[in-house]
């Protein structure tokens, strides 16, 4: 489908990525021998599951992630949500909360979903929670694109956020910030694991969507979002917590013997149109991930 505000995000970061030349970038220096001015070599590196350290540090990079995944993680969050709107009434608000949300691939996801489906989008309320300010450049377009609509972002700690205003959440989503936060401190993962468990025991929040990486990994130094899934759903079965959850997998695990996650997706092809401006950045058009939706009773 043709998303102009999805074309608008695109362009502004292939621009970006040509403009921005990286002279003596830190990041290069520090870490990186290989970039070659092909930052998506940076990327692969810092998306190493044995990578501990490594962070997004150039805005270089930030803007070749856009090019890179922006239309396979909307994609495969559009399917998801597409689940839980399917769910609700047309006639009610929908507040929807992303942990981590980077980019916000899941606010393009969430909008050419709603659209597709007829939802009336001057109810949605999306808002976007991250750490770190440095995707501001990147969400200030995304801001600007959405202006009409119920849009924000919040550099701050969800979980305060939610305390101090008491607020509701519909949907609560995690698009593969579980691999990320495992990848650099995994006690502090379980911690953050404990409060969305909480969410969910207190009917904070209805819904639960988490999209990320299809490791299944499960030893300690390599384990990643599908461990953080298990333990979740295992955490919620063990207390009888009512809720039901569904998996779904797009893609098969690459290498033989390992347990399948949840049912196979019917469709895993990119949903949006590809702007020329990018063909040249070799966006992934397929979705990937493995995809866990929790809704509480
Ligand atoms: C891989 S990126 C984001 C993916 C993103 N949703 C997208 O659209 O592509 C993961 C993000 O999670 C953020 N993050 C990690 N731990 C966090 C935390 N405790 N609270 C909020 N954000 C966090 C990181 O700063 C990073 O920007
Ligand atoms: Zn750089
Ligand atoms: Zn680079």
């Amino acid at each position: 489908m043709e998303m102009k505000e999805l074309d608008d995000l695109l362009q502004f970061c292939a621009d970006k990525y040509r403009q921005i030349e990286c002279e003596n970038c830190t990041h290069t220096e520090k870490y990186s021998s290989t970039c070659n001015k092909e930052c998506y070599n940076c990327l692969y590196k810092i998306h190493r599951v044995c990578n501990h350290d490594v962070h997004y540090s150039c805005e270089r990079i930030l803007h070749r992630y856009v090019l890179k995944f922006q239309l396979r993680y909307a994609s495969e969050t559009a399917r998801c949500f597409w689940h839980v709107l399917n769910d609700r009434g047309t006639n009610e608000a929908l507040s929807v909360y992303s942990l981590g949300c980077g980019p916000a691939s899941e606010l393009y996801g969430l909008f050419a979903i709603a659209r597709y489906l007829s939802f009336p989008t001057d109810r949605v309320e999306y808002k976007g929670f991250d750490i770190d300010g440095k995707w501001k450049v990147i969400n200030d377009v995304s801001l600007k694109s959405f202006k009409t609509q119920n849009v924000s972002f919040e550099y701050t700690d969800m979980f305060e956020y939610i305390n101090v205003n008491q607020v509701h959440v519909n949907i609560l989503v995690l698009n593969y910030v579980l691999s990320d936060c495992m990848r650099y401190d995994k006690e502090k993962t379980s911690l953050f694991l404990d409060c969305i468990y909480e969410l969910l025991v207190s009917h904070q929040v209805d819904y639960i969507i988490i999209n990320d990486i299809a490791l299944y990994y499960l030893d300690e130094q390599r384990k990643s979002a599908y461990a953080c899934m298990n333990d979740l759903e295992k955490k919620l079965v063990d207390n009888h917590i009512s809720v039901t959850i569904e998996k779904v997998r797009y893609s098969d695990p690459k290498v033989a013997g390992v347990e399948m996650f949840g049912k196979k997706a019917k469709f895993n092809t990119n949903m949006f149109t590809v702007p020329q401006a990018i063909y040249g950045y070799q966006p992934f058009l397929l979705c990937d991930s493995i995809a866990m939706i929790i809704k509480r009773l």
